[in-house]
């Protein structure tokens, strides 16, 4: 459903599924938050006949259902924006379905609230006592028929049982070329401290496959950027990050289009939209 025309808000597109007939356990913050700050102008997704027209002329574009994605959260949220607009803007063929975060109070979730979009809060800790343990977060992912689940900024290491849950079927993003700069304690500015520490003369981000240590699955995408001689971590966090958005979207463009083959040693790669004999 689209919001009405002409608002000029982004509050909320996705129906807000009823919270009673998900996990009955599980608290949703669902009701839409009042958050000016955040919206901004609203952006359609392309009308059902434009789409169809886009595909009679082989403008490219894909024919399957939206799949359905469950997005992790614990800061700002940027990538989360990215993917949501992508997805909204028709480039990105999925809606987000949930959101999950271990901290409620983030931009990530504060941006989810305002668009509609449930927030549920994992795992239970002391500072978060209304979140949600493991199994019953499974719970809630396979009620709302959850397909794929996207790291973006999520901190805590994912539970196995999460990840063989999702088999082939979970991204995260990481700020440097992995496998250089990644691994427990390389998360925000240490990363890319540490890449300018080292002479490295490019960095930039990784989309990857999750396995149950931290940035070590599979690479699916890439995205270079030089470092340059004065850069402050700051500088090259910001440069990264441009990056980070586009190579998001695609990747997740891919997986939402089944264009991911797997090498027969394991490598995924991304086919190309227009020749599926070709890779991105
Ligand atoms: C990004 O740099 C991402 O690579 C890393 O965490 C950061 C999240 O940024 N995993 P944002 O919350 O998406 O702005």
């Amino acid at each position: 459903m689209e919001a009405a025309a002409g608002t000029g808000l982004r509050c909320s597109l996705n129906p807000v599924p009823n919270p009673r007939k998900i996990s009955a356990r599980v608290r949703f913050t669902t009701k839409r938050q009042p958050c000016a700050a955040t919206c901004r102008p609203l952006l359609l997704r392309p009308s059902a006949s434009a789409y169809t027209a886009a595909i009679d002329s082989g403008a490219g574009g894909y024919s399957g259902a939206n799949k359905r994605l469950a997005v992790f959260v614990s800061g700002g949220g940027s990538n989360f924006r990215s993917i949501h607009e992508a997805a909204l803007g028709g480039k990105v063929n999925g809606d987000v379905a949930v959101l999950v975060t271990d901290k409620p109070g983030c931009g990530g979730a504060d941006y989810a609230r305002c668009n509609g979009i449930p927030v549920v809060v994992f795992p239970k800790s002391k500072s978060a006592p209304e979140g949600v343990s493991t199994d019953e977060l499974l719970n809630v992912l396979r009620d709302l028929k959850v397909d794929f689940v996207l790291l973006a900024g999520y901190l805590k290491l994912i539970p196995g049982e999460l990840v063989q849950a999702f088999p082939r079927s979970m991204l995260n993003i990481h700020p440097s070329l992995l496998p250089a700069f990644g691994g427990k304690g390389y998360y925000g500015s240490k990363v890319h401290k540490a890449v300018i520490a080292s002479g490295a003369r490019y960095s930039g981000p990784t989309v990857h496959f999750v396995d149950e240590q931290f940035d070590t699955g599979r690479t699916l995408a890439q995205r270079v950027v030089p470092v340059l001689a004065n850069d402050t971590p700051e500088q090259l966090a910001a440069r990264v990050l441009h990056e980070e958005h586009q190579v998001y979207v695609e990747a997740v463009a891919a997986l939402c289009e089944d264009r991911i083959v797997w090498r027969e040693d394991g490598v995924p790669l991304i086919t190309s939209q227009a020749n599926p004999n070709e890779y991105m």
